[in-house]
C-alpha cells in the first residue's frame, strides 16, 4: 500500500501514503490543491496530520503513551522531570555527565532579571496566574532579544526552562501577597519550585520528599502529548519564525482553556459543587448527558483516548498514595471515585468511550500538596514546557518547514456592489444582517 486514489469530477488522482514506525497511515495531501484545485476540509483537525514527528507516540485505542519510545509507565516510575526534559528535547536519555551539565545549566539560569520582577506589580491581585505566566514568558523576549543563531537558540531553551519555574512561583507569591523567594543553587529543579512557592522569609523550609516525588510525577505525566491544541499552537506560531518566548507564551494561552489544561481547575470546582450539593453524583451525570445543558463532566473524555488515558490510571493510584503519605483525607477524592464509577457504568459514557483523562485526578494531588486551584493550570504549563520546546525545536530543524497556513471554504456573500453611506441613507436602506456560517 503506497498510494491512495481519489476520484474528483471523474478524474483519478494518486497520492503517496506515508506509514509511520508504529504503522500509522497518512495520505500525503500536500499536492492536492495544486493538482485538483480542491482542498481537504477537516474542522478541528481530527483527521489531519500536521507534521512527521519522532517525539511522542499515542495510541488512543489501546491507551498507549510513549516518550521517544519509552512507555509512560516506566518513565513515570523511574525518571526525574529534568531527565524527561532532556529526553524530549534532545532525543535520548542523558548520561550522568550530560544530566549534571543540564542540571547545572538550569540552576545557573534560574534567576530572572531584577527589572522583570517589577512587571508583576502591574497586575491586579485577582489576575489569573495563567494570564500572568503567559505575559511574563512573552516578556522574556524583551531581555533576550537575540541574534537568532543556533547557539543562542540552545541557550534560550535553557533560559526558558530555568526561568519558567521562577516566574510560576513568583506569580503565585504575588497572588497571595507574599514576598518573592529566590531559587537556591543546592536544590533540584522540582525542589526549587516547591521552595520558591512555599518558603517564607526568615523561616526554615525543608522540601518534603513526598511532595517532591509527587511533583516530579505530575510534571512528567504532562510533559508531552503530541499535536494537542497548545502544541499545535506552538508549532503554528513558531512556523512564522516568532521567537521561542513568544511562541511558548501563545502555547500557554491555548492551554489555559477549560477544554484543555484549564480542565484541572474546573474538575475541582465541579467536585466541590457536587460536594456542596450533597454528593448527588447521578444528578451531575444526568446533567452532563442533557444536550440542552452546557454542563460537561470535566476531566472526562479525550479526542485521542478511546479506551483509557494511561496518565489518569497512574494518577488515580498515586492520589491514594500521596494522600496516605501526607496523612490526609480529602473527601473530594471519594467523590471523584464515585463519580467515575457512576459515569463508567452509564451507557452515554460507554457508547462515546468517555473515560477520565489526565486532569481528573491531578487536581486532587495538587490540592493535597497545598497548591491552590488557580495555580493548577500553571503547573500543567510547567510540565508541558519541555514538550512544547521539543516540538518547536523539531520543527525549526526541519529544512522543509513552511509557515502554517490552513485554507477555508468560503460560505459568505458572492460579489456585490458597495453602496456609499450617503446613498444607503438616502435610499433608507437598513443595515443588512451579517451572514453567518
Ligand atoms: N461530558 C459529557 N459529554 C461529553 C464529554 C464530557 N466531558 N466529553 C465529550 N462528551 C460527549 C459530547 O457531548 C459528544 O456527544 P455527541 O456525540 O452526542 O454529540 C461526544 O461525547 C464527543 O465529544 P466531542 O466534544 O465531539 O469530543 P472532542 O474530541 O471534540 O473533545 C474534549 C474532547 C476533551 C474537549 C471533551 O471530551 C471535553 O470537553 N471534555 C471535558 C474537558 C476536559 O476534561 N478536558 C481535558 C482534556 S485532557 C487534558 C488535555 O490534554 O488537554
Amino acid at each position: 500500500m503506497d498510494t491512495a486514489k481519489l476520484i474528483l469530477n471523474g478524474e483519478e488522482y494518486e497520492f503517496p501514503v506515508v506509514v509511520g514506525t508504529e504503522d500509522e497511515v497518512g495520505i500525503d495531501m500536500t499536492t492536492l490543491r495544486s493538482r485538483t484545485g480542491a482542498i481537504s476540509l477537516d474542522p478541528a483537525y481530527g483527521n489531519t496530520g500536521s507534521c512527521l514527528s519522532t517525539i511522542t507516540f499515542v495510541d488512543g485505542e489501546k491507551g498507549i503513551l510513549r516518550y521517544r519510545g519509552y512507555r509512560i509507565e516506566q518513565v513515570a516510575e523511574s525518571a526525574t522531570f529534568v531527565e524527561v526534559c532532556f529526553l524530549l528535547i534532545y532525543g535520548h536519555l542523558p548520561t550522568q555527565q550530560e544530566l549534571e551539565t543540564f542540571h547545572n545549566d538550569l540552576t545557573c539560569h534560574s534567576l530572572i532579571h531584577e527589572s522583570l520582577k517589577n512587571f508583576f506589580d502591574g497586575f491586579p491581585p485577582p489576575a489569573h496566574p495563567m494570564m500572568v505566566m503567559s505575559a511574563m514568558v512573552a516578556s522574556l523576549s524583551a531581555f533576550y532579544t537575540g541574534t537568532g543563531d543556533a547557539d543562542e537558540g540552545d541557550l534560550n531553551i535553557i533560559r526558558l526552562l530555568a526561568k519558567a519555574k521562577t516566574l510560576a512561583a513568583f506569580s503565585y507569591k504575588k497572588s497571595i501577597g507574599q514576598p518573592f523567594i529566590y531559587p537556591q543553587n543546592d536544590l533540584s529543579y522540582t525542589q526549587n519550585l516547591l521552595h520558591m512557592m512555599f518558603a517564607v522569609p526568615a523561616e526554615p523550609y525543608e522540601v518534603s520528599p513526598v511532595l517532591d516525588r509527587a511533583l516530579n510525577l505530575l510534571l512528567i505525566l504532562h510533559a508531552d502529548h503530541e499535536q494537542n491544541c497548545s502544541t499545535s499552537t506552538v508549532r503554528m506560531v513558531g512556523s512564522s519564525q516568532a521567537n521561542l518566548f513568544a511562541v511558548v507564551s501563545a502555547g500557554i494561552s491555548a492551554l489555559w482553556g477549560p477544554l484543555h489544561g484549564g480542565a484541572n481547575q474546573k474538575v475541582i470546582e465541579m467536585l466541590e459543587l457536587i460536594r456542596d450539593d450533597g454528593g448527588n453524583f447521578e444528578k451531575y451525570v444526568d446533567l452532563a448527558k442533557d444536550k440542552s445543558s452546557p454542563f460537561r463532566l470535566m476531566g472526562f473524555g479525550h479526542r485521542v483516548y478511546k479506551n483509557f488515558d494511561p496518565r489518569a490510571t497512574i494518577l488515580k493510584e498515586s492520589a491514594d498514595e500521596v494522600l496516605a503519605e501526607l496523612g490526609m483525607d480529602d473527601p473530594l477524592l471519594e467523590i471523584a471515585r464515585r463519580l467515575e464509577e457512576v459515569a463508567l457504568e452509564d451507557s452515554f459514557f460507554v457508547e462515546r468511550k468517555l473515560y477520565p483523562n489526565v486532569d481528573f485526578y491531578s487536581g486532587i494531588i495538587y490540592r493535597a500538596m497545598g497548591i491552590p486551584t488557580g495555580m493548577f493550570t500553571v503547573m500543567f504549563a510547567l510540565g508541558r514546557l519541555p514538550g512544547w520546546i521539543a516540538q518547536w525545536k523539531e520543527m525549526m530543524e526541519d529544512p522543509h518547514v513552511r509557515i502554517s497556513r490552513p485554507r477555508q471554504i468560503y460560505m459568505g456573500e458572492t460579489e456585490r456592489s458597495f453602496v456609499p453611506l450617503e446613498l444607503r441613507e438616502a435610499e433608507g436602506r437598513e443595515r443588512p444582517e451579517p451572514v453567518g456560517v
